[in-house]
């Protein structure tokens, strides 16, 4: 696991863009994994920054983590509509190659098969990755037992209340969601996990550092070959000085190192 810590969760997010742009140029048909979230809008601004300067998205493919059961791509809390306005629509695409979770699928496990079924076809060259404030990836809560594949999912409680936040004035935020699951997203061939803000300190801290749980779903990370959290100075305010001793100011952002 290697691990970046920057000035600003924009230098971070545009590191990560960076990430994605090289992957888009290397390969034929790029996949790339993506995840929504307040974390990933510096990124999904950086690569439309990218679009601007000529990357071209056409042969691109995407596959989202997850998406909110009863919600669709008209309702401002849906992840379709989150990726719509920060992605689809302001880059070159195809709508066909978008993919995310149906919501309102009639029946969820069908939409669950189905969605394995694209990201056999489509496994993720990079993903990215936020994390949630217990420590969740896509929406892979802490427990006992992690699940492998996509999956319908009951939100924990302090998950469903940090995602509506961010909509003071909706009467509810759903409980449900289908997500991919811890499988799918291990078989991305690099992962970049971004977390900005102190209140994600901790959980980076625990995430990194603790015993690997399934109770702390990130931490799981760090079995997989490839993976680069992306910090910014705030998010990486907990970890031990052991690591941040190791880690050089450089250039106006915080070098990388392997942990
Ligand atoms: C949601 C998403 C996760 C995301 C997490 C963090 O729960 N399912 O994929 O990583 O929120 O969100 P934020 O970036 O808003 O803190």
């Amino acid at each position: 696991m290697k691990i970046r810590v920057f000035d600003s969760q924009y230098e971070a997010g545009s590191y990560a863009a960076l990430l994605a742009e090289r992957t888009i140029l290397a390969k034929e048909s790029p996949v790339l994994g993506l995840a929504t979230g307040a974390t990933s809008i510096p990124f999904y601004s950086a690569l439309v920054q990218r679009r601007h300067n000529g990357l071209d998205f056409s042969r691109v493919t995407t596959v989202n983590l997850d998406e909110l059961v009863g919600v669709g791509a008209d309702d401002p809390r849906s992840y379709h509509y989150f990726m719509q306005h920060q992605l689809f629509s302001r880059v070159n695409i195809l709508p066909e190659n978008a993919h995310v979770p149906d919501g309102l699928a009639i029946d969820a496990g069908a939409e669950c098969v189905r969605y394995d079924r694209v990201i056999d076809a489509h496994t993720p060259d990079l993903q990215i990755l936020g994390i949630g404030g217990n420590g969740h990836i896509g929406f892979n809560e802490p427990g006992d037992a992690l699940l492998a594949r996509t999956h319908v999912v009951r939100l924990h409680q302090e998950t469903v209340a940090a995602n509506a936040r961010a909509f003071p004035s909706w009467d509810g935020y759903p409980s449900r969601a289908i997500t991919v699951g811890v499988t799918d997203i291990f078989r991305a061939a690099r992962i970049v996990l971004m977390a900005f803000g102190e209140e994600k300190a901790d959980i980076v801290a625990r995430a990194i550092k603790d015993p690997i749980t399934t109770h702390i779903p990130a931490s799981l990370l760090r079995l997989h070959a490839d993976v680069t959290v992306v910090l910014d100075r705030a998010s990486a305010g907990r970890l031990s000085p052991a690591i941040m001793t190791r880690i050089d100011p450089k250039d106006g952002w915080l070098t990388e190192i392997d942990i």
